[in-house]
């Protein structure tokens, strides 16, 4: 998410769960055709991502096509477009983003395009509805025509509508609110295609909720930025059912230093910083004692060491080693959970989706940047 889960934050949710699928930051179609020469920037990732999905951005049907050859090359495991960003700045920006889904021949030609330029599968993420035009017949026509004409087979659903003008994009991840018996209904009248649910997800439990209650997959956001240590560490053994890394947060946080200290400055001088390098870590121990001690320090001693194990080494000792040591947790299911409330559809789990998106670039002829 803008600034937020780069490929930093995906080296960590991995040092969390091994299964998961990893979505990468959006990266504009125009920005990878026109920076072909320094495209290990906004494509490269380390082998230890896979699974991960690259999303992007775009419907100039030339541009993604190139987009899509060029990416092809970094070995992704899925292309992902984006239907679901209502920023204005993109959405007013010819059809990008939410505004697709107001054009899904459109959208159908891309996916078309893009999957000839690729050799993985080809999916798409969208929102429920834009605007008024967000009735579920609407949304049917979206996915049929979508599915029919490309092979396009696994949608990602941001269960709530956007709204193009109006609200701002924080608004519009709140505002709109959550129709998870659209995905539910989609997943039974489309049981040839795959959906997975998106929006409002806070913990794993209401994961398997979900996946148990019809959906192939489930995508978390916010929740697996905000929280990474309870919402990922259980994610692979309560999904998946298999062992996790079973790693301790001490162990992680040196397995992510020695990463971290190895890449700063790989892209030029300070590009990433270490400011860069730490900020995936500041949400490790959320709701923990000593957490926002801990946050205050590392601050303050990032200004005068100069590598992430000098910061940590110095500033852990704020952390008791209860915390430090403890193991995975056992997670929790909230009781205010909306997904309890909608109806259930029978079915079996899948698969589970973390979502972490979004590069947008300084290109002359795209915006500044923008969140989705
Ligand atoms: C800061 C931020 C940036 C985001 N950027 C993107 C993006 O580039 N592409 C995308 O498909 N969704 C993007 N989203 C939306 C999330 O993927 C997700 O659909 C939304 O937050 C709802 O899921 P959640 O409740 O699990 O967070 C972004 C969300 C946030 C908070």
């Amino acid at each position: 998410m803008m600034d937020w889960t780069d490929n930093y934050y995906r080296t960590l949710a991995r040092l969390l769960t091994r299964c998961s699928w990893l979505y990468t930051e959006m990266v504009v179609s125009e920005t990878i055709v026109h920076q072909a020469d320094s495209l290990d920037r906004f494509l490269a990732y380390p082998e230890s991502q896979h699974p991960i999905a690259l999303q992007i951005g775009g419907s100039n049907l030339v541009n993604i096509a190139k987009a899509a050859e060029l990416a092809n090359a970094y070995g992704y495991d899925e292309i992902n477009l984006n239907c679901g960003c209502p920023s204005d700045k993109v959405a007013g920006h010819g059809c990008f983003g939410a505004s697709l889904m107001l054009k899904p021949e459109l959208v159908g030609q891309a996916m078309e395009v893009i999957s000839r330029n690729c050799s993985v599968p080809v999916t798409v993420k969208c929102r429920i509805g834009v605007d008024n035009h967000d009735s579920y017949e609407e949304l049917c026509t979206f996915i049929e025509t979508v599915s029919s004409k490309s092979p396009t087979e696994l949608f990602v659903i941001h269960a709530r509508k956007a709204i193009l003008k109006g609200l701002s994009p924080t608004q519009n991840r709140t505002v709109p609110p959550l129709k998870y018996e659209y995905v539910y209904a989609l997943a039974r009248d489309f049981p040839h295609l795959k959906f997975v649910l998106n929006g409002g997800i806070t913990s794993i439990l209401e994961a398997k909720y979900a996946l148990d209650s019809g959906v192939y997959g489930v995508m978390i956001g916010r929740a697996a930025y905000n929280s990474p240590w309870t919402v990922l560490g259980s994610a692979d053994r309560i999904l998946y059912g298999v062992p996790g890394p079973g790693l301790s947060r001490r162990q992680i946080l040196e397995q992510y230093a020695l990463y971290a200290d190895s890449t700063m400055g790989r892209y030029g001088p300070h590009r990433p910083n270490i400011r860069t390098m730490l900020k995936p870590l500041l949400n490790l121990f959320h709701a923990e004692p000593g957490a926002s001690r801990w946050r205050r320090a590392v601050d303050e001693t990032l200004r005068v060491r100069k590598t992430v194990h000098a910061v940590l080494e110095e500033t852990l000792r704020v952390l008791p080693d209860s915390v430090l040591d403890a193991p995975p947790p056992v997670p929790e299911m909230p009781s205010e959970s909306l997904l309890l409330q909608t109806p259930r559809l029978p079915g079996s789990p899948s698969s589970f989706h973390l979502t972490s998106q979004r590069q947008f670039v300084d290109q002359p002829q795209l915006l500044e940047k923008v969140a989705c």
